[in-house]
């Protein structure tokens, strides 16, 4: 009565929540599965970003809620944005949820749960639907438990790579984006509680870590002070980079608006910081990033695309696009596939605009047909195809510094990331996990290399 199954929808920032409520539900004695079937709670991770992302797990829970009327002891949860998003209005389609907790609750879900569990046992009547979204003062500190890896696949693979959850919320106002809503102000971690968990997960052999936030760029702004011109954000990527174990850092996602010369200049100087950044530019037309409310032009974005290659040549660049937005014209679009062009990303997210009701955009007049938004969204699809086949193709014949990160998919080979976050796969012994190794690259394909180790 106590295997949980959680199902994650949307972005790092869920997978990094949803980690951390299967590792504090393993304290707590939960056996934590990873198929529905054989669960006897299933928790669904929500994501509101898009109309899609919503249904998905609508029409999820609409399903699970069908097992429940065969198997009355069975429970199911909806968490994160969706569940603050929608609210109680959710319970119209979904009456029978036994959980519904917001994105600042999530540390809440062993009490609840507990408590279901205990009904169930018959202790006390069974609660109706257990509802807890409110925002919490100091919830971002509450995501820093972490899976023991190591402890759960047992052969040797133990883990090389880990989020780590530094900040909450936004106080951007993007007139597209629900995630102000879902996720609440921006609130940082202490630099201390960070680096603490960080050097954690370094004893336990990670190498390579990932600081998440909903704007990284924003972190502690307004609770820690600039030293020497450095924003507390560099100065955590100063910490974080003086850890001995960990080999490689990376963040995700920064703003435009935040990436000043400092931030510029640690690329730089730290050699940990991973050649590899991920800028959402959401469009490249000045007049619809005034609609979007995104504090910078076409030019300014160039600028810091060019300050970074100047400091680091070989510097890898992802984004995210939206297409459709109200109002984009051919010519709005035209200058996004530009830029997409000139930047030369090797990695991009491209979504189609989705109403988000409560937005400003969900007022705005221009709405783009479905067809259109397929054919924008197709055509920088293969941009990307072409412009990662390429940057892949460069390396062919040459060796990289590849991390090693487990057996592959298929798991006859070993796969890794370059520091680009280029994808690997080589044949190897698994002793390697958690190398640094030399691979040298035979062929390539847009979405991965293969080598030799040298
Ligand atoms: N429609 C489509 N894409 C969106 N995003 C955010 N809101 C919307 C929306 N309403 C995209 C942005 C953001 C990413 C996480 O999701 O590109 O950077």
């Amino acid at each position: 009565m106590n295997r949980v199954y959680i199902k994650t929808y949307g972005c790092q920032m869920n997978e990094r929540d949803s980690e951390a409520v299967a590792a504090m539900l393993r304290a707590r004695g939960y056996v934590i599965v990873d198929t529905e079937r054989t669960a006897d709670v299933v928790l669904l991770n929500t994501c509101s970003v898009r109309d899609q992302a919503e249904q998905k797990a609508i029409g999820k829970a609409l399903n699970l809620a069908a097992r429940k009327r065969k198997a009355p002891d069975f429970v199911v949860g909806v968490m994160g944005c969706m569940a603050q998003n929608r609210g109680t209005d959710l319970l119209d389609r979904l009456p029978d949820l036994d959980l519904l907790v917001g994105t600042q609750k999530f540390h809440q879900v062993p009490d609840h749960l507990d408590h279901i569990m205990a009904t169930l046992r018959g202790q006390g009547p069974r609660p109706s639907t257990i509802v807890d979204l409110e925002a919490e003062a100091g919830s971002q500190n509450t995501i820093r438990d972490h899976l023991d890896h190591g402890h759960d696949n047992g052969a040797g693979a133990r883990q090389v790579t880990a989020f780590i959850s530094i900040m909450q919320g936004c106080n951007m106002a993007c007139t597209f984006c629900i995630v102000p809503k879902t996720r609440g102000e921006e609130r940082s971690r202490p630099i201390d509680d960070i680096v603490a968990e960080a050097e954690q997960l370094a004893a336990r052999g990670v190498r390579d870590v990932t600081l998440l936030g909903q704007i990284v760029t924003s972190y502690g702004r307004r609770e820690f002070p600039f030293v020497d011109g450095r924003s507390p954000f560099v100065q955590l990527l100063e910490r974080v980079h003086a850890i001995p174990g960990i080999a490689r850092i990376r963040f995700t996602s920064p703003h435009p608006r935040g990436f000043k010369d400092d931030l510029v200049q640690a690329f730089r100087d730290l050699p940990k910081l991973c050649p590899n950044v991920h800028l959402p530019l959401q469009s490249g037309s000045d007049r619809i990033l005034r609609l979007m409310n995104r504090p910078y032009t076409r030019d300014r974005y160039l600028e810091i695309i060019e300050s970074l290659r100047r400091a680091v040549p070989e510097m890898y660049f992802s984004t995210d696009i939206i297409v459709g937005f109200p109002g984009e014209t051919e010519e709005d679009f035209e200058q996004t596939r530009d830029i997409f062009e000139r930047v030369g990303f090797d990695m991009a997210y491209i979504f189609k605009y989705s109403v988000r009701s409560g937005t400003p955009a969900a007022e705005m007049a221009g709405a783009v047909s479905t067809e259109i938004k397929e054919r924008r969204n197709q055509v920088l699809l293969d941009l990307l195809h072409i412009q990662s086949l390429m940057r892949n193709l460069q390396l062919v014949g040459r060796t990289v510094e590849v991390l090693v990160e487990g057996p592959d998919k298929v798991g006859r080979r070993l796969s890794g990331r370059t520091a680009g976050n280029r994808l690997v796969h080589f044949a190897g012994d698994v002793r390697l996990v958690g190398e640094l190794i030399d691979v040298k690259i035979e062929r390539a394909s847009a979405a991965s290399l293969v080598g030799e180790v040298v």
